[in-house]
């Protein structure tokens, strides 16, 4: 049996509509890495829940920091869109604790921040080195 007569394309199936919940971060520190994005996306870090410490953003997505300790932990790449009226805050706030930003995401500019599609981004490295994102405007994509 081939792979199409078992799995029917997704262009066959009904629309659906499914929204991204939660996802788990890792982290060496769960309460260092969900304080640092906290305070630097003006958010607030929830109660504990189990293993999970997590930060809600504002379309229903829930940051649950995990910690992994026992092994490397892999870089992961987090985008956030925030509005344009807190960038320059958020960009002050990553300069007030002493982390880098750069315009681009192989961190090659830093010190600059972007103005892709008519807004603002940059990037900067959480405690463990997961590559975050702020920009103010989404990807147009063709
Ligand atoms: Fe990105």
């Amino acid at each position: 049996m081939s792979h199409d007569q078992q799995h029917p394309h997704a262009s066959d199936l009904p629309a659906t509509t499914v929204q991204l919940n939660h996802t788990a971060v890792y982290a060496s520190d769960r309460h260092r890495s969900a304080e640092f994005i906290a305070l630097i996306l003006g958010l607030r870090v929830g109660a504990p829940f189990g293993p999970f410490l997590p930060v809600d953003l504002g379309n229903g997505v829930t940051l649950d920091y995990y910690e992994k300790r026992d092994e490397p932990i892999q870089s992961q790449h987090y985008a956030f869109l925030v509005p344009e009226a807190q960038f320059d805050a958020m960009v002050a706030r990553l300069e007030a604790v002493g982390v880098t930003h750069y315009a681009d995401p192989s961190h090659t500019e830093p010190g600059r921040i972007n103005s892709w599609f008519g807004g603002h981004g940059a990037y900067f490295e959480d405690p463990d080195g997961h590559n975050m994102e702020i920009m103010t405007r989404p990807y147009v994509r063709p």
